[in-house]
């Protein structure tokens, strides 16, 4: 049986019919009809919702609630969509497929993609200020969404330019992309879910240490996929990172070497929530599914 089951917690999918109601009644009738459309089909077009589930039971391990965390659940996806349509565009990874149909460019055009990202980033901190009622935990919330953002974009323009300080390895540089570009996002979906539930300061470091591994499996796993699954399967391109020369766990370790880190990097996230109860068996599982996911 699922930890979630167990705990009287609501199962994922209950959870991601929440976050995708919440989405759409906030977004509806803010921005005009062509930009909505397009928002709306990056946004509902079928993302496994990884950092909003991560957000909500990050809230629930730390004994808070679901409507405590959605607007920091809602926020985050509107922040990873719009980092996914500009990661496509022509200009950055040039990619036709994303989610298992047409990328965003691709069914309308590049400048509707490119206003789309940028309607999504105000909307995503239009949620967080409008809808978290206590103005510091929203202010928290902010901060956080805001530097994990700023992150992510350092990290794309690490991927895109390859321009690193002399003295890093590859290794660091392979690290600090990934961690940037991919971990960052994750951190925030965590950190805001505890900080919802108010979390104290040794479940937020404890959430931290978490959250570092799963960011940097998350990526590895995304990597090896490229290499391994098909485009069918993964819904975008595969085989796309190393004809781009991108730098990743594959092309440095090889691809045992970079199954073995996964689990190395698994055991981290399940040792750094050692000190959490049962209602981070989800959490838990979460970390087990993304370093055994196929798509
Ligand atoms: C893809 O993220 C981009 C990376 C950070 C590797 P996801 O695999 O979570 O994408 P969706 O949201 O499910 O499409
Ligand atoms: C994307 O990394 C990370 C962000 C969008 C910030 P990738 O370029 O590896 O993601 P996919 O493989 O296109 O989903
Ligand atoms: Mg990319
Ligand atoms: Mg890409
Ligand atoms: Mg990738």
């Amino acid at each position: 049986m699922d930890a979630e089951a167990q705990l009287n917690q609501p199962t994922d999918a209950e959870l991601i019919e929440q976050i995708d109601g919440a989405l759409d009644g906030f977004i509806c009738d803010k921005i005009t009809d062509d930009l909505e459309d397009a928002v709306c089909y990056a946004l509902f077009g079928g993302g496994k919702r990884i950092r909003p589930l991560l957000c909500l039971r990050a809230c629930l391990a730390v004994g808070g609630s679901v409507e405590a965390a959605w607007p920091a659940a809602g926020a985050v996806e509107l922040i990873h969509t719009f980092s996914l349509v500009h990661d496509d565009l022509p200009a950055m990874d040039d990619d036709d497929l994303r989610r298992g149909r047409l990328t965003l460019h691709k069914h309308t055009d590049e400048a509707m993609a490119i206003l789309a990202g940028d309607a999504m980033t105000a909307l995503a901190f239009e949620m967080l200020a409008v809808n978290i009622q206590d103005a510091e935990t929203s202010r928290r919330c902010a901060v956080k969404l805001s530097r994990a953002t700023r992150d992510m974009i350092g990290g794309q323009v690490y991927d895109t330019f390859g321009e690193f300080p002399e003295s890093w390895d590859d290794m660091t540089r392979l690290k600090m992309t990934h961690s940037d570009k991919t971990g960052a996002l994750l951190d925030a979906s965590i950190q805001m879910g505890a900080i919802c539930g108010d979390a104290t300061q040794q479940q937020l470091e404890a959430l931290e240490k978490y959250a570092y591994a799963i960011g940097l499996m998350f990526q590895a796993v995304d990597d090896l996929l490229d290499v391994t699954q098909s485009a069918e399967k993964m819904g975008k391109a595969t085989g796309k990172d190393a004809e781009q020369g991108k730098l990743t766990y594959p092309g440095l370790l090889g691809i045992d070497g970079t199954r073995a880190e996964i689990q190395k990097l698994l055991s981290q996230a399940l040792d750094a929530l050692s000190g959490f109860d049962t209602k981070a068996d989800p959490l838990r599982d979460m970390a087990k599914k993304l370093a055994t996911r196929e798509h």
